[in-house]
């Protein structure tokens, strides 16, 4: 079984980052589906050096009772911003329970990659493994891991030579997504690619982890056995779907998997919707910063169209539950 550092996981199967879903409730329902562990989404390591925790904390949070395994994941482009906000985290008296630290080497957002950072770092090796370097310094041995691409430009086929300095400068998981920075999600991930890297680390010794267009136990069994993955991670089939992992875990055992029903659905959603709301400023915020994950719920279903209309537009929590019940 993969394990990162010292520490030993359940299954390879994990939800990977995703900005605007892995939230603390997300990822317990995804735990509860047999998600390994999940990443949060990324955080800027330059605003809590500067600004500390506290205005970043809807990110930052982990729930370790109820979430098991949990990675704080940070960008920057300087390893003493990744010093710092370590730091920060580990001053913190719940962040500080945080099982590893994971970076960002794979953000393909202009945003980011102009200051250098995210999938940017491809492009600096030197500077890559001194931020890896410096947050395993600040990390006081909790496992540093490291989310990353098959390359920066458009036609680039995997980068062995990164995975090296990675795993030189002590990164104890790395994971590969197989697109290249350039073409941020579209088409499809390129296994091979990806196996390319897988080779180097386990030539290096490192655990690693393969990510791009896992959705079922097939597509998973082919990207773990082509590319020697000890893990993989599941993005966009995860979004508004946690029982995709139900799904792979079982149909990699050669078991069948029964799809939830609509309803089934519509009841998840809801639960969702209310744990959101737990955690937000106001009901009309969980609301709102749910909207895109409502779209991923209700697709495929009968009226799912005008589901989706209606449920982008309502802002209470008894609007949505009216919306899908009548
Ligand atoms: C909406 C969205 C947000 C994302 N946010 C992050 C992020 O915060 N950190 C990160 O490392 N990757 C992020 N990713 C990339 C995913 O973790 C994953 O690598 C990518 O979606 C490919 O996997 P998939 O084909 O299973 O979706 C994001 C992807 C999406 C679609």
């Amino acid at each position: 079984m993969a394990s990162i550092g010292k520490i030993k996981l359940d299954n390879p199967v994990c939800l990977a980052p995703m900005a605007g879903f892995s939230t603390v409730p997300y990822r317990v329902i995804c735990k509860g589906f047999g998600s390994a562990y999940a990443p949060t989404e990324l955080c800027s390591a330059r605003s809590i050096r500067y600004r500390g925790v506290g205005p970043s904390y809807q990110y930052l949070r982990i729930d370790p009772g109820r979430e098991g395994l949990t990675s704080i994941q940070l960008f920057g482009f300087d390893p003493v911003d990744f010093e710092y906000a370590i730091g920060a985290i580990l001053d913190d008296e719940l962040l500080s329970k945080t099982d590893m630290i994971d970076i960002n080497m794979g953000c393909p957002v202009p945003k980011v990659i102009k200051t250098g950072a995210g999938s940017a770092l491809m492009k600096t090796p030197k500077l890559a493994g001194d931020i890896v370097r410096a947050a395993r310094k600040a990390a006081c041995g909790k496992p540093v891991t490291v989310k990353t691409r098959i390359g920066f430009d458009r036609g680039a086929k995997g980068d062995p030579d990164f995975i090296k300095v990675l795993a030189d400068a002590g990164s104890d998981m790395i994971c590969v997504h197989g697109r290249t920075a350039a073409a941020m999600y579209s088409g499809q991930a390129d296994i091979e690619a990806v196996a390319l890297m897988g080779k180097a680390a386990k030539e290096a010794g490192v655990t690693f982890f393969a990510n791009g267009d896992i959705q079922d136990g097939a597509s998973a069994l082919k990207m773990k056995e082509k590319c020697s993955a000890q893990g993989l991670m599941v993005g966009r089939a995860a979004q508004g779907n946690p029982w995709v992992f139900d799904r792979i875990l079982k149909e990699m055992k050669g078991e069948v998997f029964t799809e939830p029903s609509f309803e089934e659905r519509k009841e998840m959603l809801l639960k969702h919707l209310k744990e959101e709301v737990e955690l937000a400023p106001s009901e009309d915020a969980a609301v709102r910063a749910m909207r895109s994950v409502f779209v991923c719920y209700v697709k495929g279903m009968k009226g799912a169209a005008e589901l989706k209309d209606r449920l982008c537009r309502a802002s209470t929590v008894e609007e949505v539950e009216d919306i899908l019940w009548n």
